[in-house]
């Protein structure tokens, strides 16, 4: 086992420190911010991820937090660094977080002649390894890439609110590396992290580079697609996006993943990746791609269930919305449609109430700041009480099985938007009026 370190335990670092640690690692983390430090070291998980606690309480003898990057650096033959790429105005990742840290991590090891290993977890645009970020490292370090210092890209797959899950079983890891030495340290330090016996991608950094983005942006591709579907049988007769669906996902050159229309979408890694790669193919080439388009099909998806709700409401009607976040498990809610729709909602003249389990009354600081006068409650019985509509936005099946229950028990007559076609029940009863998306007007014979 070996000793690591971490810089920058956030969303994605932190999990990874804790599976690190509790893979048999010795951990060092390392964050510019002393709050994130300080609650990390008080055995506190830094952010809500699902497992996260557990997982730090579980492993404190392994997990450290230190105060200084040369403390980090001098504990550890291997750094990762899992801080922020911001995205530019032009779509592209901005890696001065990344370049700050390789700074401080190379002036750390100028004072030492030990071989080390520093992985860059964080996404970055193709050629910033090559270009930017690995001659920063040797410059500061004073020694070239190669020799006792190596580099390695390493960007994660993970979904929020399954982070840990997803570390431990990757379908593919996907590696850039600057020789072949460098790759096969990673793997012995990655693999003892795995359940399962991941495939395994080794390349060049720009290669992992345009990777790591296309990935994000094939799946983006295929959300849109689904959702191109839904709008699309809404128009025809006896029109059911499932029926459609489920049959083209069948073909094993498609399959079913993200094949399920219903909201866009959001959170920090699909529309910025998307947005990347558009970049990256009008830097290369000069030419736009399929992911414009892709992003224009998903930023109309508010307004298509904006107009749906507002045909069949009036002013002053409460319409619940159910989730908040961008994908049920997380109270993340950057690039979250349901935040979109929901002051949409009222800016048109409807109360809007949010409801997010996750979330309850009080989103604080998680809540993007144009969306601060949204009204949540975290009382989902007294919200679909006082609701004319309800639009259940989180593709989630037990917050949809306690919406039926509710609902079913509701005397007033009630309008329910049902996003992801889970609530089917609701149809049957009298004083509902159900609306699944992507489903068309009844018709006979057709
Ligand atoms: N969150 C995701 O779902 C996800 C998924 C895949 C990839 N990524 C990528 O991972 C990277 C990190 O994302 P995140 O969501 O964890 O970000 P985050 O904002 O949640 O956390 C980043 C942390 O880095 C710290 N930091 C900033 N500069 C630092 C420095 N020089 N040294 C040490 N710490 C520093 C910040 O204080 C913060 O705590 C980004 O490039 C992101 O694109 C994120």
């Amino acid at each position: 086992m070996a000793a690591v370190s971490v810089f920058g335990l956030g969303k994605l670092g932190s999990p990874l420190a804790a599976v690190l640690a509790a893979s048999g690692h010795t951990v060092f983390g390392y964050d510019a911010s002393a709050s994130v430090r300080s609650k990390l070291r008080s055995g506190e998980a830094p952010v809500h991820e699902p497992g996260l606690q557990e997982l730090i309480s579980g492993n404190l003898e392994r997990l450290f937090v230190v105060d200084t990057v040369g403390d980090a650096v001098s504990s550890s033959a291997v750094s990762f660094i899992v801080v922020p790429t911001p995205s530019g105005e032009d779509g592209g990742f901005i890696c001065d977080y990344v370049l700050d840290a390789c700074g401080a991590i190379g002036s750390a090891l100028a004072f030492t002649d030990r071989p080390h290993l520093v992985v860059i977890c964080s996404t970055v645009m193709p050629e910033a390894m090559g270009r930017q970020i690995a001659p920063a490292l040797s410059k500061a370090a004073g020694v070239e890439i190669g020799g006792r210092l190596k580099v390695c890209y390493n960007p994660e797959f993970i979904a929020l609110g399954s982070v840990i899950h997803d570390m431990r079983n990757p379908d593919m890891v996907l590696i850039g590396e600057s020789d072949r030495d460098a790759g096969s340290m990673l793997v012995d330090v990655l693999s003892p992290c795995w359940e399962n016996s991941p495939q395994i991608h080794r390349m060049s950094f720009a290669n992992a580079e345009l990777t790591k983005v296309a990935v994000n942006a094939f799946v983006t591709m295929k959300i849109s697609f689904a959702n191109v579907l839904g709008e699309l049988c809404e128009g025809l007769p006896n029109g059911n996006v499932e029926a459609v669906s489920n049959a083209i996902g069948a073909d094993s050159r498609i399959g079913k993943k993200y094949l399920k229309s219903g909201l866009g979408y959001g959170g920090p890694c699909f529309p910025r990746d998307n947005r990347a790669f558009e970049r990256i193919s009008k830097t290369i080439t000069g030419k736009p791609t399929l992911a414009s388009r892709v992003d224009e099909i998903n930023e109309r998806q508010p307004e298509r269930y904006t107009q749906a709700v507002l045909k069949q409401t009036k002013k002053g009607d409460t319409v619940a919305v159910l989730g908040a976040s961008y994908k049920p498990g997380t109270r993340v809610m950057e690039a979250s449609q349901a935040l979109s729709v929901a002051k949409s909602l009222q800016e048109y003249g409807r109360n809007a109430i949010l409801f997010d389990e996750q979330i309850g009354d009080c989103p604080g600081g998680d809540l993007p700041a144009e969306y601060g006068e949204l009204r949540f409650d975290g009382d989902l019985a007294a919200v679909v009480e006082k609701a004319d509509a309800i639009l259940l936005t989180l593709a989630d099946s037990d917050l949809a099985a306690q919406c039926e229950r509710l609902v079913s028990r509701k005397k007033a007559s009630v309008l329910v938007f049902d996003i992801w076609r889970i609530m089917p029940n609701l149809a049957e009863m009298n004083h509902v009026t159900y609306h699944g998306s992507g489903l068309g007007p009844v018709s006979v014979g057709e």
